[in-house]
């Protein structure tokens, strides 16, 4: 990917696309495009096809999506669909129709199923009955996978499908109502330490193991994927059962209450952790098997401690997680 490319990464100010970002400015990469949801919604058709049509990336990242905890899959379940099939519909159609050398289509380990054998490897897309509370964003994402391997095989694209681990990094999102384990835990910690709280209460038994993936890790292999050489890419998008599908994360997990003890220690809460065991565990165990990204010669370099650490400063300077930022507003065009 020459320095000149031009780049767009769709969902920029999010956790995900913020990172990206970031890594590709970091690496010296100028030309990139981005757009807020305000400026482009992603699911108006028209919309983005001008926005194609007038800005030609050559590369394209889709890290924009409806994305959201269990309790927003369970009450907006057409939203989820409708909006994140119409988003990768649109956004894949017209990287086609303006000749996108490359394009990354992020989904998440959400597409696997349920109940697999761990570690997930990418083979076992589609063997067998998904999660139901999220299954409506998993089959999107699943289309979005399908969309890759269709337009790789039809029109000789270089389209990959990364599915990366739990992420947690900065511009997270710390609303308890909506936020993923890990920033929901620091949000309790540091308010149960400014309230001099002598207890933190849990969700679950704290035994269900977990995998988390610092974003700029994330962002770090997915740049790198989309830099690889023809050869390695095209062996990538050859994938299991034809898909183009490829597994990011950092190929470790720890239970939840050894991940709340980290937590407890970075943030510098030192109440007790009680596990209310009323509330459900959900899966025993989320691991990717990231042995095809590990053979590509990458692995993460964000310890969680030090990951965690510098999510809690962010967390601080950011009005304690309820503002977004937008991570390369002066990389803007
Ligand atoms: N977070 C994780 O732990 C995780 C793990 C694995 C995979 N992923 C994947 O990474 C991708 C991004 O997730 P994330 O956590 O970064 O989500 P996020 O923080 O919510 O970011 C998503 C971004 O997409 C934008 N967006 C949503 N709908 C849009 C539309 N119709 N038009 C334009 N922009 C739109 C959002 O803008 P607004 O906020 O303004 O709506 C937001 O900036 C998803 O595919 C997700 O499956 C995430």
């Amino acid at each position: 990917m020459e320095p000149s490319a031009r780049i767009y990464v769709a969902g920029h100010r999010g956790l995900a696309g913020s990172a990206l970002a970031r890594r590709l400015a970091a690496e010296g990469y100028r030309n990139l495009v981005t757009r807020t949801h305000g400026e482009l919604d992603l699911t108006d058709q028209a919309a983005v096809r001008a926005f194609f049509a007038r800005e030609k990336p050559a590369y394209v990242f889709i890290a924009a999506a409806k994305v959201g905890g269990i309790l927003a899959n369970n009450d907006y379940p057409a939203e989820f669909i409708q909006s994140n099939l119409a988003v990768q519909t649109n956004v894949i159609h017209e990287a086609w129709r303006n000749g996108a050398k490359r394009l990354l289509f992020l989904g998440s380990s959400c597409i696997y199923p349920r109940d697999c054998p761990q570690p997930i490897k990418e083979d076992y897309l589609l063997s067998g009955p998904l999660e139901f509370t999220n299954r409506p964003y998993a089959l999107a994402k699943i289309a979005g996978v399908e969309m890759c391997a269709s337009y790789n095989r039809q029109y000789g694209t270089r389209y990959v499908a990364a599915m990366p681990t739990n992420l947690y990094g900065p511009g997270d999102n710390y609303d308890l109502a909506a936020s993923h384990v890990l920033p929901a835990l620091i949000r309790k910690m540091h308010e149960a330490k400014v309230r001099e709280s002598d207890r933190v209460v849990i969700w679950g038994t704290g035994k269900p193991r977990r995998e988390f993936l610092h974003s700029d890790d994330m962002a770090d292999a997915c740049v790198a994927l989309i830099k690889l050489p023809d050869d390695k890419f095209d062996e990538v998008l050859r994938g299991p059962n034809g898909f183009p599908l490829i597994n990011i994360g950092c190929g470790e997990d720890q239970t939840i209450a050894e991940l709340a003890r980290t937590v407890a220690s970075v943030v510098g809460f030192r109440g007790a952790l009680e596990f209310d065991t009323a509330k459900p565990d959900g899966t025993p165990r989320k691991l990717l098997d990231v042995g095809r990204l590990r053979r590509l010669g990458w692995s993460p370099r964000i310890d969680l401690s030090t990951g965690i650490a510098a999510a809690y400063k962010d967390f601080l300077a950011h009005d304690g997680g309820t503002k977004k930022k937008d991570a390369i507003s002066e990389a803007k065009t």
